[in-house]
């Protein structure tokens, strides 16, 4: 007798233990791939550039030009971010230039382009001899432009302190009607 009034509530628990056991792998599932914490991805369309030859990085005037910067973030949450200085530099370590990107708001899983204008500081790239000549006989600018930017993510309601940092790889070539072609990777890191 006794046994029999103990197998429903065995069967029970089992079953229990089973929903929870399953719960808890969708939910460890689900964290690592649908709300795994996405790199966003960047695109620079640099489309303010008319003009950028030899005379103008020979000139030592400031080229400034406009540039849209795209963002796509492919996260559950959506990232706000402070004002933040993108450093351009030559052969890595060469700063010739800087991109205000002024802060924002990005939310979940949508695209945003971003408008600002970078300057491009010629008189930094002659302080090297060798870079300005690589320049001139490549015809083309190989720049680098790096940015962290600090802000938070928000995922119905959890605010968590985030930071995104992008590098973009640019080549202009130079000429009447200049090229540019740019690569970017991003990282974002929970803090
Ligand atoms: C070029 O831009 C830099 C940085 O914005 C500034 O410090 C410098 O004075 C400018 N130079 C000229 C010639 O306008
Ligand atoms: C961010 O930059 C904008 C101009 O781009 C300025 O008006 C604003 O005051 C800045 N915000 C902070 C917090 O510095
Ligand atoms: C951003 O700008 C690019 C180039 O102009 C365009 O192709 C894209 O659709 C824009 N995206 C958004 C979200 O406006």
């Amino acid at each position: 007798m006794e046994t029999k009034r103990r197998k429903p509530l065995l069967i029970c628990s089992i079953a229990t233990a089973t929903v929870v056991a399953i719960a808890i792998l969708v939910a460890i599932t689900l964290a690592f791939t649908v709300f795994k914490p996405r790199d966003p991805a960047v695109k620079i369309y640099l489309v303010g550039l008319r003009k950028l030859g030899a005379d103008d990085l020979l000139s030592g005037r400031n080229v400034t030009t406009d540039m849209v910067i795209g963002i796509s973030n492919q996260n559950y949450a959506g990232f706000k971010y402070a004002n933040a200085t993108s450093l351009v530099t030559y052969s890595d370590d060469l700063v010739v230039g800087e991109v205000p990107v002024p802060g924002g708001e990005i939310r979940a899983r949508s695209d945003v382009n971003v408008t600002t204008s970078a300057v491009l500081i010629p008189a930094k790239l002659m302080k090297s001899r060798a870079a300005l000549e690589e320049a001139l006989v490549s015809k083309a600018l190989k720049l680098k432009a790096a940015v962290m930017l600090h802000g938070t993510s928000s995922f119905c309601g959890v605010k968590v302190k985030t930071s995104v940092y992008t590098e973009c790889h640019l080549t202009v070539v130079l000429g009447k009607v200049p090229r540019g072609e740019s690569w970017c990777w991003s990282k974002l890191k929970i803090n």
